[in-house]
């Protein structure tokens, strides 16, 4: 499965079974962890086998079900940490795909997951994203028109098109996609976050998948 296939693929899942995460994909995830938290500066860690790791959680809708295993999305504070986080963890999150495993991002950590997380001075745990074998593979959100999130200040070429369609296709919190892209006249692209909560991790999420449908080397970032 390439990556367009697994961006197409993945939707928030929220049941899980109790099938486990065998030594060798784990050692393929933390492969992909370490390459993330290199590049992006990042102390992300993977928990795996923790029985109960969600079962805090006092809502109804956005529970997860049998969660087991997450993504601990850790980072020294910055300003640009959230961006950092929703790029590298949408990396990973598609990765996972590729391996067969299903995710869904959560905006909140738990007492239980907190105490296991090994943090460095100035470190924050921005959320988690859990991760496993579904009960099902989730369903397509509804996506806002692309003329809501494209801007173009001249043509808009293909690529660019292109581009803002993937970063449709990303999860966002509460399914916001308050994200805009603008195509300017010098030819690179300006992203802006809008004003929500957590819409800097969406950002960084949209960008990974604006540059996997765009094709990075088309162009730039403003
Ligand atoms: C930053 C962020 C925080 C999220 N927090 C939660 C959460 O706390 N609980 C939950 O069930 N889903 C959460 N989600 C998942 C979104 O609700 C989901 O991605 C969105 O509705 C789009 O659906 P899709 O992922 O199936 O495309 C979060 C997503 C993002 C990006």
């Amino acid at each position: 499965m390439d990556l367009i296939e697994a961006m197409e693929k993945r939707h928030a899942v929220r049941e899980y079974t109790d099938r486990q995460i065998d030594d060798e994909t784990k050692a393929k995830l933390q492969e992909v962890i370490d390459e993330c938290n290199k590049e992006g500066n990042l102390n992300i860690q993977l928990f795996t086998d923790e029985p109960g790791a969600f079962d805090e959680s006092i809502l109804i809708y956005g529970k997860i079900k049998n969660g087991r295993n997450y993504f601990a999305m850790i980072g020294e504070n910055a300003p640009d940490l959230e961006e950092r986080v929703g790029y590298y963890g949408e990396k990973l999150v598609l990765s996972a795909q590729q391996m067969g495993l299903n995710t869904c991002w959560v905006g909140t950590t738990y007492k239980k997951m907190n105490k296991l997380m090994n943090l460095r001075e100035n470190d924050r745990i921005v959320l988690v994203i859990a991760l496993g074998y579904g009960e099902n593979q989730g369903e397509a959100h509804k996506s806002k028109d692309i003329s809501c999130v494209a801007k173009s200040e001249g043509d808009s070429p293909e690529w660019f098109l292109k581009g803002a369609k993937a970063a449709l296709l990303a999860p966002t919190a509460i399914n916001q996609q308050r994200f805009t892209f603008t195509l300017l006249e010098d030819g690179k692209v300006k992203a802006d976050p809008g004003r929500a909560f957590f819409c800097k991790v969406d950002l960084g999420i949209a960008k990974y998948h604006f540059e996997l449908g765009a094709g990075k080397d088309s162009f730039e970032w403003a």
